[in-house]
């Protein structure tokens, strides 16, 4: 191995013994010990060149960029094989798939009998926010994909530090085992992108190990995002006081330079990397809005009293597709070097492309599959170019937006909590919860509509309490009861509210331009913390007078603000009748200020 440490760098037995352990389960060929420099990283890449997982970009166009392809059974995240093996079922709720953790051990030990044969086992370790803050928390993941290794070392912070702060033997580290589960024969050539049919992304939440089997790509691989950052943090942040939550963090400043920070939880597909990143529109000179992080935040107590937050990554795992200069120009400037592309479109320069990155698409492509790509095949066949799924790993720190404060170890002062979700009818552009607890109902009953692309289920309403549904690594109800817990330390609660950028009118039609002009509602939102904007009492909560919002820059009439904004209570009986269905399954863990919130929503309709 060309760049393998030369002695095991850390003195942390535990680590050693486990290590030794799980090389015999697994039988590698070799181990590399992940130092996370510059040079290992060179070299990894130009390996995975070599190997024919990766394409170097046109440097010139795309300095310090790579592109790779995945297996077209490896493109997203397996919420199917997704388990939450607690010692008890009723500890994982309904929402998750739960498995025995004595049966799933079985399973797994049989998997990865001899699963590395033939591959390297990289020791990567990694931590979770700035290296030493008192809200981080450490990793070390084993795996037989340096494709995994090369992503991560963009997503978090890894390598030598992280092995320093292991040996200084104060935190708990998290063990997390992944292979592809492609073991190479003597002899046997390996394919461009390993995996296995069988997919495993398993969690132990009450010992804090994450295993997983089978995939390379994303969320099932680079095991401290999801899987680490969201499932086994919502267990230890629930255990601790804390919450680890599915969520942007953006600071906005004033004119004045007042800097208030907002932290949006909304499902897949609504504009999350969108909202972290914007840039004010006209009417809005002195604004700015800064990026702390577009997927995950973890949030405390801080010694003030008031909930702070740090983003526990260190780059953004972003959806390609739809991004674009007119719709993120801060998330292309990010993207613009030392980024890994997968699953998007090649062009014959050398260079990248997706869907909506530009009006007109290039003439030529070789498309996520390898193939020939023209637009007239692409009209014929319906098949896009790049992956709907498509990604970009990009470092933060490249982000033109990127919060001054993005790093501090005790995070930054979080005032508002905002909630949304994809609702064409019924749901208004803003509106704020009457208190903290009507604000938790408020999130956990939020939802997003499916779009026409499923057949049948058009305008069927989803619920994803808080955004979670898929990352939440314990029973719901005892969720919800977290949140309404964690009012009891807080000298101050963040303000919550609930924003809808996607209503439509009779036709079909957006009311709400959306992007940009979501400052506007941003702007209210933070001057409703700082109490300096009036608010309308409504059924559901507060909500903007006209004259409440900053229209400059944007024609925009009265009419058809009111219409954006309006509660129709006999909608919204249906609505919460929809969320009977969530509420009845989680029952017997559901707190009781879940139901008195609801009686009183049902009273005030
Ligand atoms: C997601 C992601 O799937 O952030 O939510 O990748
Ligand atoms: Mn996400």
């Amino acid at each position: 191995m060309g760049i393998s440490a030369p002695t095991v760098p850390t003195t942390n037995r535990h680590l050693v013994r486990w290590v030794d352990k799980m090389a015999e389960l697994c039988e590698p060929a070799r181990i590399h010990w992940v130092d996370g420099t510059q040079a290992e990283y060179d070299y990894l890449c130009a390996e995975l060149v070599k190997s024919g997982t990766f394409t170097r970009l046109n440097q010139e166009l795309w300095p310090g960029c790579f592109y790779a392809r995945s297996a077209p059974t490896d493109v997203a995240r397996v919420e199917d094989r997704t388990f939450i093996c607690s010692l008890s079922k009723d500890s994982a709720g309904p929402t998750n798939n739960w498995q025995d953790p004595f049966e799933m051990r079985r399973t797994l030990k049989r998997l990865f009998q001899g699963c590395m044969r033939g591959r390297t086992m990289y020791v990567l370790p990694f931590s979770m926010g700035p290296v030493g803050s008192p809200m981080s928390q450490i990793g070390v993941q084993l795996t037989d994909s340096a494709y995994v290794v090369v992503n991560m070392r963009i997503m978090a912070r890894i390598g030598a530090a992280v092995f320093a702060e292991i040996d200084k033997d104060v935190k708990r580290v998290v063990p997390c085992m992944h292979t592809v589960g492609a073991p190479l024969a003597p002899g046997q050539k390996d394919v461009p992108w390993p995996c296995n049919d069988v997919k495993y992304v398993v969690h132990f939440p009450e010992t804090r190990e994450i295993w997983s089997y089978g995939s390379g790509y994303g969320g099932n691989a680079l095991l401290g995002k999801k899987c680490f950052a969201l499932r086994i943090a919502s267990n230890i942040a629930r255990d601790e006081g804390w919450m680890a939550e599915h969520m942007l963090i953006l600071g906005v400043e004033s004119p004045a330079h007042e800097k208030t920070y907002v932290a949006a939880a909304f499902p897949s597909a609504c504009g999350k990397t969108n909202l972290a990143m914007m840039i004010p529109p006209k009417g809005f000179d002195g604004w700015k809005v800064w990026t702390v992080g577009d997927d995950i935040a973890w949030i405390k107590p801080g010694a003030d009293g008031q909930l702070h937050a740090i983003n526990p990554e260190a780059g953004f795992f972003g959806v390609a597709p739809g991004t674009s200069a007119k719709t993120n120009p801060n998330a292309m400037a990010t993207l613009a070097r030392n980024t890994i592309f997968t699953n998007v479109a090649l062009t014959p320069e050398g260079g990248v492309w997706w869907e909506g990155m530009t009006d007109e698409p290039p003439a030529e492509l070789i498309d996520w599959r390898g193939e020939r790509w023209t637009p007239e095949i692409g009209a014929k066949t319906g098949k896009p170019a790049a992956h709907p799924n498509g990604r970009f790993t990009a470092p933060a720190n490249q982000c033109p937006t990127i919060d001054p404060d993005w790093e501090k170890p005790e995070g930054v002062p979080i005032s508002a909590i905002v909630f949304g979700g994809r609702r064409a009818s019924t749901m208004p552009l803003v509106y704020q919860a009457f208190n903290w607890s009507s604000g938790v109902y408020v999130g956990a009953t939020m939802g997003s509509e499916t779009t026409a692309a499923a057949a049948g289920e058009t305008g069927k309403v989803r619920r994803d309490p808080m955004a979670m549904l898929p990352f939440c690594g314990y029973h719901m109800g005892d969720y919800f009861r977290h949140w309404l817990r964690m009012q009891r330390n807080l000298a101050a609660t963040p303000r919550i509210f609930h924003v809808n950028w996607f209503r439509k009118d009779e036709d079909g039609k957006f009311l709400w331009p959306g992007y940009a002009e979501n400052m506007r509602v941003l702007k209210w939102i933070v001057d409703r913390v700082h109490g300096r904007a009036l608010a309308r009492e409504t059924p559901i909560g507060w909500t903007p007078y006209f004259d409440d919002i900053n229209w400059k820059g944007l024609k925009f009439s009265q009419a058809a603000f009111d219409k954006l904004q309006e509660v129709d209570r006999s909608a919204w009986r249906k609505e919460v009748m929809g969320h009977e269905e969530l509420l009845l399954a989680l029952h017997d863990h559901l707190p009781p200020e879940m139901i008195y919130e609801r009686e009183l929503l049902i009273c005030r309709l």
